[in-house]
């Protein structure tokens, strides 16, 4: 690779060891895809983890001497405060968080715990080069924002910021960022749910760029959210298109870049229901709790289930998760209070797969999210996954039916 002077003397150590560390890295990446060059970044998302391994690699750097020169937002782990008060985390496991937000703060890191950047607090404009992780975020700056990533891993985009900058290949350059796949979606998208389902049918539409056609707009926010943290949970997939309405696929034929789609792919009704039998518990039984915001919840849909539960009492748990921004603005809405008064909790900085839901080990859930329920089975949750209108029924009954 051909570095600058300012990239040479980072590599060397002129610029301090933590640097040199997070350029090494950043070298070896660019010549491991046979980049040319490192590209300046004004922007990073860190979907920074509180295991131990993880942790090693922050702290290692913080003790280089490591600083973000792009300070990045950050992804969650647990509400340190909530569940420590709350004595459902063990001193192990709070002591790891508590290590994991000194070591980013450290580093310089914007201490946001969020994992929907994208939506509030990391916003990239079009054609911005960043580097971000997280499987709802890349999809999401590259393909709604029209900003260049790649599918950073947590270490690598922490790397970036420190170094400000990232190797230049795959989704950086117009080549590569081109349709692969046509995914004619037949079924009815009726709501953000079924862009869930969608998101889930990796297997069936395989590797590479999909070119999504046949959905209707308007398609929300939300929509799209669920859309790439779901292609990411069945697949990896670093962006997609949908025709006429994300920047780079106005048309047809701009998605594919004048060539010819690799493969084609129709996506039925029944794909959506077989894919739904396939990664859901089965339903009509009694339910302990419920579980949103995985990828975090926004405002509207904090919204939505306040409509729902208003002056009603739930029967299982429920717990919403989301930034400490929306929180606030729930807040100061007083859509937490009528979700508290119906016996929900809003928890900030948190995500499902966390030791702090120790007591739902072994319990039954619900959830909108196929996200939810993949990664938190591994610590005895199992979920039944419906549409959040049906699983904040199931909340107030006790049960799915
Ligand atoms: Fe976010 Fe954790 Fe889900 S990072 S997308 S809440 S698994």
């Amino acid at each position: 690779m051909e570095l600058t002077r300012e990239q040479q003397d980072m590599l060397e150590g002129k610029c301090g060891e933590g640097a040199a560390i997070a350029m090494k890295i950043q070298v070896a990446i660019g010549e491991s895809f046979n980049a040319e060059r490192m590209m300046p970044i004004t922007r990073a998302h860190v979907a920074l983890s509180n295991q131990e391994a993880d942790l090693w690699f922050a702290e290692r750097l913080l003790k280089a001497g490591a600083f973000c020169k792009i300070a990045p937002t950050v992804n969650p782990g647990f509400c340190l405060s909530y569940f420590k008060n709350a004595g459902m985390v063990d001193d192990k496991y709070a002591d790891l968080m508590q290590r994991t937000h000194d070591a980013y703060k450290g580093l310089g890191a914007v201490l946001s715990y969020d994992c929907t950047p994208y939506l509030g607090t990391n916003i990239p404009y079009y054609g911005e080069v960043v580097a971000f992780s997280e499987s709802s975020a890349t999809p999401f700056v590259n393909s709604v924002w029209g900003a260049r990533s790649n599918r950073e891993a947590a270490q690598s985009a922490l790397c970036a910021a420190i170094t400000g900058y990232v190797p230049e290949y795959g989704l950086l350059l117009d080549e590569n960022r081109r349709g692969d796949i046509l995914v004619e979606v037949q079924a009815d998208m009726k709501s953000d749910f079924e862009y869930q389902l969608l998101g889930y049918m990796g297997k069936k539409i395989g590797n590479g760029i999909p070119v999504f056609t046949g959905l209707s707009k308007p398609i929300t926010l939300e929509s799209f959210m669920n859309l790439g943290a779901q292609l990411n949970t069945s697949g990896a997939y670093g962006m997609y298109h949908v025709v006429g309405v994300t920047p780079e696929a106005q048309t047809l034929e701009q998605a594919f870049g004048g060539k010819e789609p690799k493969r084609k792919v129709v996506i039925t009704n029944e794909d959506l229901e077989n894919i739904l039998q396939e990664i859901s518990e089965v339903g009509n039984r009694k339910v302990d709790f419920a579980m949103f915001g995985c990828p975090h919840f926004t405002l509207n849909q904090v919204q939505e289930i306040a409509e729902m539960v208003k002056g009603k009492k739930l029967a299982a748990e429920m717990w919403i998760l989301t930034s400490s921004h929306t929180k606030e603005m729930a807040e100061r809405m007083g859509l937490s209070s009528i979700i508290q008064e119906a016996g929900g909790i809003i928890v900030e900085d948190t995500c499902p797969d966390q030791p702090c839901w120790g007591h739902l080990n072994g319990k039954f859930g619900v959830t909108e999210s196929p996200k939810c329920a993949y990664y938190p089975k591994r610590r005895g949750m199992s979920f039944i996954i419906r549409d959040l209108r049906t699983c904040v029924e199931a909340a107030l009954k006790g049960e799915v039916i």
